[in-house]
Parts: structure tokens; C-alpha cells; sequence
């Protein structure tokens, strides 16, 4: 009975804090399906990530934010282009609702036919940039999430070096914790510059910041 009160207390929190966040608001006044938009917004604005004729690949894109924005910049460099040739391809565990010129890959990142066949759809089997908001379904086991998350960082960059441009850039979901070192030295020995975001948008209690690699070794 306590533990189902308490946890009755923290549903009702959570649910007061997402009614007045200020992005859950504005995602829903300008049709973003989460709050997560604000996050990619926020550090595309800062750090230029999306140009016109761009390959990008969105790992973990349910449900659908982060593709949404891309979908719409492309839309606005493609009415800018004589010959436009942007791309954009996500895949997700979890069905994702159709987004203009996008096409989705339902699947397990983790499986490397599904890795396959995602480079298969890239034209030239190259991508410009990858953004990765990918993170597993927590189990509350620290040791087994940190465990799970450090695999998915390790699958990311092992497929950046499979099909990322050699100019181009990864932008990826971490958490501070177990094996956050560890992942910050595998990817300086692929990239030679890895920058550590926080946007605004990221809640500040939350251990997730972004690691933005370019200049791939
Ligand atoms: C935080 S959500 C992404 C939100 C997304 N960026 C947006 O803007 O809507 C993380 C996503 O990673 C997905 N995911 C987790 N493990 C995965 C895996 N092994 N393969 C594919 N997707 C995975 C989850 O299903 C979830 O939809």
C-alpha cells in the first residue's frame, strides 16, 4: 500500500511538471509530436548541424520529433534548390507515424542486418550527419541500464565509422554515470573533437547531455 501511494505521488508530480513545461506547451502549439524537438532546435541553432543536399540518419526517432524538424528544414532547403538531394531515413523498435520524405526502418539498431539495411538505403551508402536520441527502456538496475546504454554508444560509433561522411558529423544522446568516461575515450580514438552539450531543453535534473563528434580520424 505505501510503496503504491508513493508511487501514486510521483505519477502525480511528474504529470503537474509536464502540464507547465514551457516546451511540452510549445510542441503542442506548433505540431511537434514531444518536447524533444526543443533539444535538436536548440543545438542546431547553436551549431549549425543541418545544411540543403544532406544524407541524415535519426536512430531512435520514435516518436517522430527529431524527424519532424529535419523533415521541415529539408522541405525549406529543397523550395531553396535547383537540384535538391537531401535524405532522410529513421528507424525505431517503436512504430513512427508517417513524416513527409522520410523513410522509416522499424527494427532493432542492434541487430546488424537491420544496420545493414539501413547503409543499403543511403545514397552512396554515405550519410552526412547521424543524430541518435536513442536510449533504452530503463529497468531502474543502474549497472544494467549504464550496461545497455554504453552498448547502444558502442553500436553508434562502430556504424559512424561504417557510413558517415568523412566530413561528417554524429550527434548522440549519453548519460553521466557508469562507463561515460570510458565511452568519451572510445569516441575521441574515432573523432577527433567531442563536444558535450546540455541544451535548455534537456531537464536539468536529468544525467542526459549530448556528445556532438566531428572530424573523424
Ligand atoms: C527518447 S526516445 C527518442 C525521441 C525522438 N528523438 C523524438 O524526437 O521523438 C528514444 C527512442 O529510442 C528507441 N530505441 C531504444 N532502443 C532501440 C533499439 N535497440 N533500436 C531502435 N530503437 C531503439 C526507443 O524505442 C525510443 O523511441
Amino acid at each position: 500500500m505505501k510503496i503504491q501511494s508513493k508511487s501514486k505521488k510521483i505519477n502525480k508530480a511528474w504529470l503537474q511538471e509536464h502540464i507547465q513545461d514551457p516546451y511540452v506547451k510549445r510542441a503542442q502549439q506548433e505540431g511537434y509530436r514531444s518536447r524533444a524537438a526543443y533539444k535538436l532546435i536548440q543545438i542546431d541553432e547553436q551549431f549549425k548541424l543541418l545544411h540543403a543536399n544532406q544524407s541524415i540518419v535519426d536512430l531512435g526517432c520514435a516518436p517522430g520529433a527529431w524527424s519532424q524538424y529535419i523533415s521541415r528544414k529539408q522541405k525549406a532547403f529543397r523550395a531553396n534548390s535547383v537540384s535538391p538531394q537531401n535524405f532522410l531515413v529513421g528507424i525505431d523498435l517503436l512504430p513512427c507515424e508517417k513524416i513527409h520524405e522520410m523513410q522509416f526502418v522499424l527494427g532493432d539498431f542492434r541487430e546488424p542486418e537491420v544496420q545493414q539495411h539501413l547503409v543499403e538505403l543511403l545514397p552512396n551508402h554515405t550519410t552526412h550527419l547521424i543524430v541518435s536520441d536513442i536510449a533504452p527502456n530503463f529497468s531502474g538496475i543502474a549497472q544494467v541500464d549504464a550496461w545497455r546504454m554504453e552498448d547502444l554508444l558502442s553500436l553508434t560509433l562502430e556504424f559512424s565509422k561504417q557510413c558517415l561522411h568523412i566530413n561528417g558529423k554524429l550527434l548522440c544522446k549519453a548519460f553521466h554515470g557508469t562507463g561515460f568516461s570510458q565511452t568519451i575515450s572510445q569516441y575521441k580514438k574515432v573523432f577527433a573533437k567531442v563536444k558535450e552539450i546540455k541544451p535548455l531543453a534537456s531537464r536539468s535534473k536529468s544525467a542526459e547531455v549530448y556528445l556532438l563528434c566531428s572530424e573523424r580520424k
